[in-house]
């Protein structure tokens, strides 16, 4: 039987077999090609999706909007300021109202356990758009920019430096450890992801072929990587007071030339975005009042250099997230073939 993800919700890869991943990269791959094309692709005309944001956002929010608009759907965003979610309505009773008039609802927020509640009262798909643990649609673009990028995803080494307990260290180690890749995260001990996690991981990796360590030996975690991946030190959510704790923890992991020097030359650098790499943000210059830093976890000759394919990656956000959606709203007969 083929694979047929209508009415499924995506809430964490963990969800999701490598065969359907492999599904929703093909798919977004096949979606991107139409987009280049000029081909048009308004499968889920009449259908309607709500986007829930209790965090901030530019590509997750927009990727969703054009992709929704390009499947011929409408799209409502609420703000955390514009919705009665959490003050004056439960998530239960949120979700029961947005079901009734909504083909689908993205959520970013804190807990994944907000996220699970919608998904089990809503009643009709619910996307995860990051939450403190996961960032599953960010997964299936990095995992779509590295295949453009080297060709293949069993068997590459993936190294992921700073953070590896936020939502993107939790999350790139489970997406390597379903599609065969070799996943170190290079971070000091107090920033490993949860143990629990960690196992889970190994046990995923030992059915694919990949692997997860952990390592805090910047020179060992880093040597003969193919990607070197890294995420801002302060993640969405968390109090300011941390900033400088966080710095004394991660300056040995920024990714700069010496790093990607090490990894070689068929490395690439890759940052789910937004990126302290200059001054040119108002955190940014606040923190070098503070602390004298004029750039965080990448160098700026990093992430301007050929090497590095942050807005392939991020353009691949909208493709994928289409891929998402239609694969979640539609039998594969309306779509393929
Ligand atoms: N990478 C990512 O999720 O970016 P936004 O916070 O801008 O959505
Ligand atoms: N770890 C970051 C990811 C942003 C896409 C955050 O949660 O703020």
């Amino acid at each position: 039987m083929g694979i047929d993800l209508k009415g499924r919700h995506f809430l964490t890869l963990l969800d999701y077999t490598p065969q359907e991943i492999r599904f929703l990269l093909d798919l977004a791959a096949r979606l991107k090609a139409l987009k280049k094309a000029g081909t048009p692709h308004r499968y889920l005309t009449g259908k309607n999706v709500a986007l829930l944001f209790e965090k901030t956002s530019t590509r997750t929010r927009c990727a969703f909007e054009v992709a929704g608009m390009d499947l011929g759907m409408g799209v409502t965003f609420l703000d955390p300021g514009s919705s009665q979610m959490g003050k004056k309505e439960s998530i239960p009773d949120t979700a029961r109202v947005l079901g009734r008039m909504y083909d689908g609802i993205e959520y970013r927020g804190f807990s994944q356990q907000i996220v699970e509640e919608l998904a089990q009262y809503a009643g009709v798909p619910v996307w995860n758009g990051l939450t403190d643990q996961f960032h599953p649609t960010q997964m299936l673009a990095d995992l779509l920019t590295i295949e453009e990028k080297l060709g293949r995803l069993a068997g590459v080494k993936f190294t992921y430096m700073g953070d590896a307990r936020n939502n993107m260290g939790n999350s790139l180690m489970i997406a390597c450890a379903k599609m065969g890749l070799h996943f170190t995260a290079c971070a000091p001990q107090a920033l490993f992801p949860a143990q629990e996690l960690v196992d889970k991981a190994r046990a995923i990796a030992q059915a694919t072929g990949g692997s997860v360590r952990l390592t805090s030996d910047v020179s060992q975690g880093v040597t003969g990587a193919d990607v070197l991946y890294t995420d801002i030190w302060v993640s969405m959510g968390e109090p300011d007071e941390i900033w400088e704790k966080r710095i004394a923890l991660l300056k040995p992991y920024q990714v700069n030339r010496r790093a990607m020097e090490m990894a070689g030359e068929q490395a690439i650098f890759m940052h789910c975005l937004p990126s302290f790499h200059d001054l040119k943000t108002t955190i940014a210059q606040d923190i070098y009042r503070k602390f004298g830093l004029t750039e965080m976890e990448v160098a700026d000759q990093v992430f301007e250099s050929p090497q590095s394919v942050v807005f392939d990656e991020a353009e691949n956000r909208m493709h994928t997230i289409k891929a998402v959606m239609l694969a979640t709203l539609a039998h594969p007969q309306a779509y393929q073939g």
